[in-house]
């Protein structure tokens, strides 16, 4: 693959903090190389050296991709009549996972594939670069493991999410729903997966399911995630620490011990806060700034679904995170690309160093900050995904 070099970068966010002072490692009027799909070399524009083609970012920001640490791709249908009975004073439920359970088991292998592909082109355009992406609308063995086989097809960060919620069918056996996703259901879907998740919350999974399921999980290799956190404070933030899961996802409602647990573990679980879940539930935003004043780790994601988030838009995310969560706008930024890589135990992705993947974006902004500052404007100009022009 032939050499890049973009210059006249007015920021780059390198994310290493060897390169800049700060978390974000800026370096000013720079330039970045991109080689072979990794990136070369960083520093200013005015050493840059020789490569075989030549961007010119012309006071722009370049930021690294963004990494959605956190969605639920694939699946049929939308429940915008739901989001609309909400925002009418309806409350947010996890019963409707079911209706798009249904939607989804009803379609066509090609129609979940083309869907699928065309939300990951969607993000990509607004600059993720990286997409975890969860099963979880099938809900049988077939349905879960067509699911994750799909979600291999477009990236390599695939969650086995069969405990999303009990079916329909296992309405008074949910013992015999966790032994199906412990069982038969994980066996088929672990060739394709990397993660295994539980939705941990009243109305779905309890702590001794939730521990059933991501143990069944750990010891056939993969890794564990957990939805903690969400409709209410409960077990399954200290139930992923315990068992070393590497992220516990949305931590909306937590106690002391929770975010106790969470800093106890110094980084190894990362809180994935998920705003445009708030937003679409109408309700209160994670208080991140309590997360990061006990120094927890802290990731932001879309959570991009039908239910309870349907955006894929990082950008918004952070705006979000900056003016209902407490986060400063280099935060924000900082945990929608290396916080997502850390949620995912990537070194990889998240950063523009020598050695990463040349994954990054081109904002139509002389700074970062813009992506706070300029909620909903699609600021994102140019993407280089594995070192290709993308967008
Ligand atoms: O992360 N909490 C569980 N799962 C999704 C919601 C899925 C849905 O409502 O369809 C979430 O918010
Ligand atoms: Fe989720």
């Amino acid at each position: 693959m032939p050499s890049t070099a973009l210059t006249h970068i007015s920021t780059l966010v390198t994310n290493d903090p060897s390169l800049g002072p700060g978390p974000l490692g800026p370096i000013q009027d720079a330039a970045v190389v991109l080689e072979d799909g990794h990136i070369a070399w960083v520093g200013t524009t005015r050493r840059t050296p020789a490569t075989d083609s030549h961007y010119d970012a012309a006071g722009r920001a370049v930021i690294p991709g963004f990494v959605d640490s956190h969605s639920h791709l694939v699946f049929a249908g939308d429940r915008a009549e739901e989001f609309t009975a909400r925002m009418s004073g309806r409350p947010y439920t996890a019963g409707g996972i079911r209706t798009t359970v249904a939607a989804t088991r009803r379609a066509g292998e090609e129609e979940l594939a083309g869907r699928l592909a065309a939300h990951v082109a969607e993000m990509l355009r607004q600059g993720t670069t990286t997409v975890e992406t969860k099963s979880g609308y099938g809900l049988t063995v077939e349905d879960e493991a067509r699911a994750v086989r799909l979600a291999a097809a477009v990236t390599e960060e695939v969650t086995y999410l069969g405990a999303h919620v009990v079916p329909e069918e296992y309405r008074d056996d949910p013992g015999g729903y966790v032994d199906l996703v412990t069982g038969p259901m994980l066996a088929a879907c672990a060739p394709h997966a990397r993660w295994i998740d539980v939705f941990c919350e009243r109305g779905a999974f309890d702590a001794d399911q939730a521990r059933a399921v991501l143990t069944a999980g750990l010891d056939r290799g993969l890794g564990a995630r957990v939805h903690a956190g969400q409709l209410s404070a409960g077990p399954g933030v200290r139930l992923a620490v315990e068992l070393g899961a590497r992220s516990a996802d949305h931590c909306t409602h937590l106690t002391d011990a929770d975010v106790e647990a969470l800093a106890d573990s110094g980084g190894r679980t990362v809180a994935t806060l998920l705003p445009g879940c708030e937003f679409a539930t109408r309700s209160p935003y994670p208080d991140a700034r309590r997360l990061l004043a006990a120094g927890v780790v802290v990731a932001l994601a879309t959570d991009c679904n039908p239910g309870s988030s349907y955006t894929s838009s990082l950008p918004f995310c952070i705006a979000l995170a900056v003016r209902e969560m407490g986060m400063t706008p280099d935060e924000a930024l900082w945990a929608a690309t290396a916080g997502g890589a850390a949620a995912l135990g990537r070194r990889d992705i998240g950063r523009i160093a020598p050695g990463a993947r040349a994954d990054l974006a081109v904002l139509d902004a002389p700074s970062p900050a813009h992506l706070a500052y300029r909620p909903g404007v699609p600021l994102v100009a140019a993407v280089w995904h594995r070192g290709r022009r993308a967008v």
